[in-house]
């Protein structure tokens, strides 16, 4: 997927935003391969996936071996906590990612075969006060970058205690409807009934309308986890709907599962996914250890940032632009420009050889928010014109003011950055 200059600035504040935000829930981050074992994820995953049925870039290497690009991120982050020895560090483990991911999907808006996720993890707690945490950072987050209408959706799946029976139930609601189910739901029917809740196709839905919910079939433990969520949720102040449709299309997940819904972007409107997955450590090999986790989809996470309104400037955008004439003039403009950069100062010259006319005509196309014209008479007097763009007012300074006042000028805007998000 290509990312285009005057697109970065907004992948990187997102970036920006939630390293930070993770920082404050006390994440590290990990970083891991982009492809692994393909076996990995079809026992991570889970075989009667769509992930792992349909859309998966798997290949073989030069010695027969088959790997996969990794289609999320869950099922690496286990297996390094595996390898790494890791299972047994002090808990709960807290971590998070931010990855590129692919997966054989039709495009769209918001769904592409290469994608990007931030995701989190946390290792060693069953307790429902990690899930309500997670949803907490994932909620502060989506706050920050400004998506306010973003609807979180929860769910209990249950367990292995209680699932059986909440198959068997749903096996035998569904077998009465086996015509009329799409084609993938008729398989889905033998190999994980679940997934016809999450169906898109509108005859499956109204179908899966009525069929049994899981909170109804919860144990009495499950029962009590959710409860106790949805108590820790409404003392932090989120406000949630319980969604029975939430089944989430990947196979780890047990009990707790949700979904952040964002309005105004499409169909692919889920800008987070996530829940609790306490089988999977053990299932790929580990300690029995509970975790839940989520990931946002950074494109979807972009869409929905656009319908709210919020616009993201381009940290590119120089403070000074020095347009010069004369070789003499052009050098001490380098020097300048140099030492603003070596300040932190963000300054630009010309570097390609325009003329003094077509200095400014670039000065304003990339937008600098104070020009200085120097030519030999400005280098003898040490001092030139500084125009200001915004209002074209001119001032003169002297050369040896500059950087002072470029300091001063670059602590003002950041300050009114932060506290004014200008
Ligand atoms: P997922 O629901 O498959 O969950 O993906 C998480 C998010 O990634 C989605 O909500 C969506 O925003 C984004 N996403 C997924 N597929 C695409 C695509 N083709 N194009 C653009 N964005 C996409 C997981 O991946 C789990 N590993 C989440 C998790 C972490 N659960 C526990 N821990």
């Amino acid at each position: 997927m290509d990312i285009l200059p005057e697109e970065t600035p907004v992948w990187q504040y997102i970036e920006k935003t939630a390293r930070s935000v993770a920082g404050r829930f006390g994440f590290s981050e990990i970083r891991f391969p982009t492809f692994e074992s393909t076996e990995l994820f079809a026992r991570g995953v889970g075989d009667t996936t769509d992930v792992v049925q349909k859309e998966m870039y798997t290949f073989t290497d030069r010695e027969g071996r088959s790997f996969t690009l990794r289609p999320e991120g869950t099922a690496s982050v286990v297996r390094s906590l595996i390898e790494n020895g890791r299972c047994s560090d002090t808990m709960p483990l807290r971590l998070y990612y931010l990855i590129n991911c692919f997966r054989y999907e039709k495009p769209q808006a918001g769904r592409s075969r290469e994608f990007f996720q931030f995701g989190t993890e946390v290792f060693g707690s069953a307790s429902p006060l990690t899930d309500a945490t997670i949803i907490s950072l994932a909620h502060t987050l989506l706050s920050e970058l400004g998506i306010g209408q973003g609807s979180l959706h929860i769910n209990s799946i249950g367990c292995p205690a209680c699932r059986p029976a909440y198959r068997e139930a749903l096996k035998g609601y569904f077998s009465a409807y086996t015509d009329t189910l799409c084609e993938t739901c008729r398989s889905r029917l033998e190999t994980n009934p679940m997934r016809i809740l999450d169906c898109k196709s509108p005859v499956c839905r109204e179908i899966a309308a009525g069929a049994p919910k899981t909170i109804d079939h919860l144990c009495p433990d499950c029962a009590d986890h959710f409860a106790a969520l949805k108590t820790y949720l409404t003392a932090e102040k989120i406000p949630f709907t319980v969604d029975t449709s939430i089944v989430r299309g990947l196979d780890y997940y047990t009990r707790t599962v949700f979904e952040f819904i964002a309005e105004g972007i499409g169909a692919q409107s889920t800008v987070c996914g996530g829940g609790r997955y306490d089988g999977l450590v053990r299932e790929l090999g580990g300690p029995a250890l509970p975790a839940c986790g989520f990931a946002m989809g950074i494109t979807r996470l972009i869409l929905a940032m656009e319908a709210s309104g919020v616009k993201i400037e381009s940290d590119a955008r120089p403070l000074l632009y020095i347009a010069s004439m004369g070789e003499a003039a052009k050098a001490k403009a380098l020097e300048i420009v140099a030492a603003l950069r070596r300040r932190g100062i963000s300054a630009d010259c010309d570097i390609v050889g325009r003329s003094l006319k077509a200095q400014m005509k670039y000065a304003d196309k990339i937008a600098a928010r104070y020009t200085l014209l120097l030519g030999d008479n400005e280098l003898a007097a040490g001092r030139a014109g500084l125009r200001r763009m915004a209002d074209s007012t001119q001032t003169e300074i002297a050369l040896d003011d500059l950087a002072e006042f470029f300091t001063a000028e670059a602590a003002y805007r950041s300050e009114a950055s932060r506290t004014e998000g200008l």
